[in-house]
């Protein structure tokens, strides 16, 4: 972890119930660990009409819908969080510098001057640092005065049960938020996330999946715990795609198991598809349901989601895990005594 700043006057917080804004909200996860910590959500705004019924249905019906693109900064916060879309930047995506997307990350400092906010987080994929985007969100903001904090965290040292890699920045009036003291040292498994689940399938908790093929079954069923595509093709050559074959063995974390043991790999939107991943049961001949994937990315049972099955894992597996989340709130709490 790092965190770099110019020394800059101090000025303090003087609010009991920090408000927050929030901008590219998705479903709330991140909203959702802020509100746990005892801040009030004052608004958020978000495109995707069900990603926001979510929001609405677990934190209240604050969030907007629109684009924020062509929406003008309204309202007034201590503290702005925002999670801008990320598929351009994430090593997986295809770095396009002229996608449209890349740009969106720079209407957070309008908002920040317009409501006033003395914090601002902003969350992405570790390689958002890196990228021409982020000097230029850097510049505008020290250009008002803020000062920059950056860390790359993984959300496996804050108490979730999966690797999550994100980089977080901090846009701060008031210094930096001291994150390290909320690091929790002992890893938290597979097994004992899912460890007082009830029997699967049960809807009422969202613990349920889609049907998989026979054929996707037949692979399925040749995978041991912590294996992969690779031992379908040891076992089984005609159940593999001939494309596999193609790039010489070198894709190996696809039709992957979890460990029980060990942290789960990062939560991906597509984790609903064994095709897109290690996102096989520790166990069970079959992807994790969704309440697993939540309860991976730490959110609480009673956190429903709206949508299609798609919907839901998009939802999961873009936001931001709740322990991290969590941490983030408490610290930025910790500058406000
Ligand atoms: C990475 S997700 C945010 C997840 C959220 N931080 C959480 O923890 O649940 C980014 C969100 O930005 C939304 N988004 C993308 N472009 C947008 C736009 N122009 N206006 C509003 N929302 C947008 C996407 O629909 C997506 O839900």
């Amino acid at each position: 972890m790092s965190g770099k700043a110019k020394k800059l006057p101090r000025t303090r917080i003087k609010n009991t119930s920090p408000q927050v804004i929030e901008l590219f909200s998705g479903a709330g996860l991140f909203g959702c660990a802020f509100q746990k910590e005892g801040f009030k959500l004052q608004a958020a705004y978000e495109w995707d009409r069900v990603a926001a019924s979510t929001y609405a249905r677990n934190l209240g019906n604050h969030v907007e819908v629109c684009d924020l693109t062509k929406k003008r900064p309204e309202g007034r916060a201590d503290i702005l969080i925002a999670g801008p879309p990320c598929q351009n930047f994430s090593s997986l995506g295809r770095r396009d510098p002229d996608d449209p997307r890349n740009n969106m990350a720079l209407i957070v400092p309008d908002w920040a001057l317009a409501v006033g906010a003395k914090i601002v987080v902003v969350e992405n994929v570790a390689l958002f640092l890196k990228s021409p985007i982020w000097e230029r969100l850097k510049q505008r903001f020290e250009k008002a005065k803020y000062e920059t904090f950056t860390w790359v965290l993984d959300a496996a040292d804050f108490g979730a049960p999966q690797r999550r890699v994100r980089s977080f920045t901090v846009f701060s009036k008031v210094g930096a938020p001291p994150l390290d003291d909320f690091l929790r040292p002992e890893r938290q498994t597979v097994r004992q996330a899912f460890a007082d689940l009830p029997e699967f399938p049960c809807r009422e908790i969202q613990h349920f999946t889609l049907p998989r093929s026979e054929f996707a079954l037949k692979r399925i069923r040749l995978v041991p715990e912590g294996g992969d595509i690779r031992d379908v093709a040891r076992a089984a050559r005609h159940l593999v795609p001939p494309s596999w074959f193609r790039t010489k063995g070198k894709i190996i974390d696809i039709w992957g198991r979890m460990r029980w043991d060990d942290v789960s790999p990062t939560i991906r939107t597509g984790f609903l598809n064994p095709s897109c991943g290690r996102f096989l049961h520790p166990q069970e001949h079959r992807p994790i349901s969704f309440r697993e994937g939540a309860r991976l990315q730490m959110v609480p049972d009673d956190f429903l989601f709206e949508g299609t099955a798609e919907q839901m894992a998009r939802q999961i597996g873009n936001g931001v895990s709740l322990g991290v989340g969590s941490s983030m709130a408490r610290a930025i709490a910790e500058l406000m005594h």
